[in-house]
């Protein structure tokens, strides 16, 4: 049987919250869950414990009004096998430095709607401990999985912890993490500037004017260029605008199957039309810019 206090990275689990009472979470005594309060004898005020399961996929479900939220398991799927492909590694790598960058040694980083942790895992390498949240419980399952599986390969301890939850809700005491990454995943800048610690970073990344634009002059007639994200933090979120950076890059992508995955992550999937979709299907190859906008913010 797994012992949580030995499969998790236990200074994540620290900044866990109850999604049900508020209290904070540590594994129960019986090594399979965790409990909101921690310990027997340090239980919430009203001696009730909420009991979560963190057992059989390696993820933790903190999410229990949320059931079915986010990502389908096809979306999951498809995304994954597009990114594990490795089209996108320069904009991990990207992101990997600027979170380096802006974060202490060993800090403790959140990145709020994970997906399937492909950055999440990335950012763990440069030697962070990394909480990913998603909505999606096959996004959870699939990175918490990724995560294992590498992780047993090196015979390392755990530097990562997924949870089902909500960005706009997340199951986290306050001022806990000392940067949080949100990378084309819902932003809800007042809860990541109540989790951040004083002086933290928030890196947002959302698409670039011309991201994927060989993408859409496949598709449309009248290819248009990208507005900016509409939810970034606005004065009064407590996040001050460091700087905006870019990471634009060219792929190619010869597998059709790759291609479709990579249409069914955008977008423009749903508003395409029939023959935009059969052009895309039967072109030789596809050949796109891709292109990060990356806005790092500061808590005030
Ligand atoms: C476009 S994907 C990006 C995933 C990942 N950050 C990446 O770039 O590969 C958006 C993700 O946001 C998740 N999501 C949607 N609404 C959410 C919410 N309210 N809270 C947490 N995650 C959410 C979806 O399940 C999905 O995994
Ligand atoms: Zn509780």
């Amino acid at each position: 049987m797994l012992d949580l206090n030995t499969e998790l990275n236990l200074r994540l689990v620290d900044t866990l919250r109850c999604p049900v009472c508020g209290a904070p979470m540590g594994v129960d005594p019986n090594g399979r869950s965790l409990a909101c309060g921690g310990t027997v004898s340090d239980r919430n005020p009203k001696g009730k414990t909420h009991l979560f399961d963190g057992g059989a996929g390696g993820y933790v479900n903190l999410a229990p009004n949320h059931s079915g939220g986010g990502d389908s398991k096809e979306a999951v799927r498809a995304r994954t096998s597009f990114l594990r492909s490795g089209y996108y590694a320069p904009a991990a790598e990207a992101i990997a430095a600027l979170v380096s960058e802006f974060t202490p040694q060993n800090g403790l980083v959140l990145d709020a709607g994970c997906g399937e942790g492909y950055y999440s895992n990335c950012v763990a390498e440069e030697g962070f401990a990394v909480l990913g949240v998603d909505l999606s419980k096959f996004a959870a399952d699939t990175s918490a999985k990724t995560a294992r599986r590498e992780r047993m390969n090196r015979e390392q301890e755990s530097s990562t912890l997924y949870a089902v939850g909500s960005v706009f809700e997340l199951p986290v005491v306050d001022e806990a993490f000392d940067t949080v990454v949100n990378i084309f995943a819902p932003c809800a800048p007042a809860e990541y500037a109540r989790v951040l610690k004083p002086g933290g970073h928030l890196i947002v990344a959302g698409a670039g004017e011309r991201h994927l634009f060989g993408l859409k002059e496949l598709i449309y007639d009248d290819p248009y260029l990208n507005d900016p994200r509409r939810d970034l933090p606005a004065e009064g979120d407590g996040l001050r605008l460091l700087e905006v950076r870019n990471a634009t890059f060219t792929v190619t992508v010869d597998d059709p199957d790759h291609r479709a995955a990579l249409f069914s992550m955008t977008p423009y999937y749903w508003r395409t039309s029939r023959e935009g979709h059969s052009r895309l299907a039967t072109a030789e190859t596809l050949v796109t810019e891709v292109s990060f906008n990356l806005h790092i913010y500061e808590k005030a």
